[in-house]
């Protein structure tokens, strides 16, 4: 019987694609370390679904785990998730980033080699356009230099997957460059857990809503954008998690090695502004907010062409912005300390 690897699955992208992949009745197998999760988020994901996933917890460091792992298994694919995310914490530990994300891939890598499991989709990132990117990016063009650590450990690990296909012409890799991901499953059982305070825009505005935060701080309203703050394209997490499966399966079905990369993304950039206001009048709850001085790092505007997912893997993002304030909204109502009840 064939499965299909997660490595971060119990993580809020991993969560929601494996349970886009239970759902069409895959059979899953999942390592997470829980460094930045919950094995919470899987229950729910059994409990959602109806199915079984098989869970192993250790990191795609540990060799022997993974050799342990895929021994058991038969894997058609693996869906590579396992990584550190935070921006501003890779600038202060660097080692930590290239270490986990860079040499976590590598080690996961050797070992699907060993094993002959040859279909690979990897969490890429926005982030490897680079500063200078004229948006909307698009996956012609020459990749940049991104401004922080955890970019940088994106782009190096595209380019290693392209040297591993140079190398092994059986390997097929599918990067995926996600672009602002937000929302929750629409049930409101699994969604953005942040540790601490969060970094980005969506769980914050979700944590002032709930009482948690006093207010929002919008970092800049002197961006060159209409309203003077930056613009992102924010795509639901499910249609993110359906892009996975998309590429899946469009992985499986190609003839030989090959190192693609896909903008999953919806193609309309919004203003942190209409992002609060969308917030306000689907959810019908205030969100304070102040202005304040630019975030180091940010870039005023980027959006995706998402042409090539839609020619390619037949996937394009369905959900609204109603939907994505909708879901945040219950995901956070119901579960105000996220998987911490
Ligand atoms: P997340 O932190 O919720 O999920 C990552 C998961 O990987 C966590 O469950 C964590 O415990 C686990 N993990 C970390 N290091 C590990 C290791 N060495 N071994 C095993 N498990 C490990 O983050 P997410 O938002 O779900 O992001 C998933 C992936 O997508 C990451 O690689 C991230 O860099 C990438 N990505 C995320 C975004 C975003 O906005 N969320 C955007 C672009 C790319
Ligand atoms: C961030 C990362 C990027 C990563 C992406 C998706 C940085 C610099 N970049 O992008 O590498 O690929 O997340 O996870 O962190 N904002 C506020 N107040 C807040 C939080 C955010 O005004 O409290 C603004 C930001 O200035 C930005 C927008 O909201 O303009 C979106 O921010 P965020 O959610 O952090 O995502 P990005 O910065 O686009």
């Amino acid at each position: 019987m064939n499965h299909i690897l997660v490595t971060g699955g119990a993580g809020y992208i991993g969560s929601h694609t494996v349970l886009e992949l239970l759902k069409l009745g895959e059979n899953v197998v999942v390592i997470d370390d829980l460094s930045n999760s919950s094995k919470e988020s899987l229950n729910r994901v059994e409990t959602l679904s109806g199915k079984a996933v098989t869970f192993f917890e250790g990191s795609i460091l540990d060799q022997d785990l993974l050799v342990n792992i895929f021994s058991q298994f038969s894997f058609s694919s693996v869906i590579h998730f396992a990584g550190h995310k935070a921006v501003g914490e890779s600038v202060n530990k660097p080692l930590s980033y290239y270490h986990n994300n860079v040499q976590g891939t590598v080690s996961l890598v050797e070992v699907m080699e060993k094993f002959n499991v040859n279909n690979l989709v990897f969490s890429s990132s926005a982030t490897v356009y680079g500063e200078g990117a004229k948006p909307p990016y698009i996956e012609t063009q020459t990749l940049g230099c991104p401004t922080s650590p955890y970019g940088q450990t994106k782009l190096m690990v595209e380019r290693i997957l392209a040297d591993v296909v140079r190398s092994n012409s059986d390997f097929k890799v599918a990067n995926l460059r996600y672009f602002n991901p937000i929302g929750a499953d629409e049930s409101g059982q699994i969604g953005e857990d942040p540790n601490g305070i969060p970094n980005n825009l969506m769980p914050f505005v979700a944590q002032v809503a709930v009482g948690k935060r006093a207010e929002l701080s919008i970092f800049g309203n002197d961006y060159a954008t209409e309203d003077g703050t930056c613009e992102r394209d924010y795509i639901h997490v499910t249609d993110l998690a359906q892009g996975h499966v998309a590429a899946l399966n469009w992985l499986v079905n190609q003839a030989h090695g090959l190192c693609e990369a896909f903008n999953l993304g919806t193609g309309t950039p919004y203003s942190v502004l209409k992002i609060v206001k969308s917030f306000e009048q689907y959810t019908k709850v205030k969100v304070p907010f102040k202005f304040v001085p630019r975030r180091d790092g940010d870039l005023d505007a980027f959006w995706a062409n998402a042409d090539k997912a839609a020619d390619k893997l037949n996937w394009q993002a369905h959900k609204t912005m109603q939907d994505m304030m909708e879901d945040t909204w219950r995901w956070q109502s119901n579960n105000p300390n996220g998987y911490n009840a």
